[in-house]
């Protein structure tokens, strides 16, 4: 059973914990707008995001199926990466990343304890990647594009891993008062987001809502 606390929090990053103006969470690091604190890493894995945001339904929805290779950019401690290794299966490959060490051990942690195979993990510097060039079928990008200081750089990464045809599957809160989530004045538009994709050679070939918190956005070549 989640918390009426920890469903206000679900999404909570650094700074809106500390960092975005104290909502009792956490300042990482500075390499952002306040990245989501390990410590409370949790809160990615409760019971009330699983219900406004089913980890299978929501990785169909947004286009990861069999044998495709998926990077999820910003992979927290796992609650995409595992279900996305499930689905693509054996003769795909998720590439699990994220900045913080932190978040990467909970991720290996919690593949190695459910038994899920098929993951690389791969630190990142927040804005490099250490993968080759047209790696992935799809990005998934959940929750932490608000977080980037470098909102374009940050795009235009997961813009270089695309193969040909593939898209970034990109998930945001909607511009709106919290909580849950961030502060409304780090949440990206949907202007916004148009903006930063078209800066990346990026467009909106299609935005849906998840639920009344999330919108999702593909994101294809221009
Ligand atoms: C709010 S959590 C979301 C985790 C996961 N995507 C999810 O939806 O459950 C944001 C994650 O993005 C990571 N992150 C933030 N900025 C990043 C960056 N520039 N590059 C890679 N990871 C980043 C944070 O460390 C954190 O693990």
């Amino acid at each position: 059973m989640t918390t009426q606390a920890e469903q206000r929090d679900e999404g909570r990053h650094g700074g809106h914990g500390g960092g975005h103006g104290g909502h009792g969470g956490h300042e990482a690091s500075g390499a952002g707008r306040g990245m989501f604190d390990p410590a409370n890493l949790e809160r990615l894995l409760g019971e009330q995001r699983r219900a406004a945001l089913p980890p299978e339904q929501t990785l169909h929805t947004a286009g990861v199926t069999t044998d495709q290779t998926v990077v999820d950019l910003g992979c927290g401690p796992g609650y995409f990466t595992l279900p996305a290794a499930e689905i693509v299966g054996p003769r795909g490959k998720v590439y699990a990343v994220d900045v913080q060490p932190e978040m990467l051990a909970a991720c290996r942690a919690r593949a190695a304890e459910a038994g899920v195979q098929g993951i690389e993990f791969v630190q990142s510097d927040g804005i490099h990647v250490p993968l080759p060039d047209g790696v992935a079928d799809q990005v998934l990008i959940s929750v932490v594009l608000h977080e980037s200081k470098d909102r374009a750089a940050f795009v235009r990464e997961a813009r270089r891993l695309l193969k040909p045809g593939g898209e970034v599957a990109l998930i945001e809160f909607r511009k709106q008062d919290g909580p849950p989530g961030p502060p409304k004045e780090v949440r990206l538009s949907e202007e916004e987001v148009a903006a930063v994709a078209g800066a990346a050679g990026l467009r909106v070939r299609e935005q849906r809502a998840l639920n009344d918190l999330h919108l999702l956005y593909h994101l294809a070549a221009t």
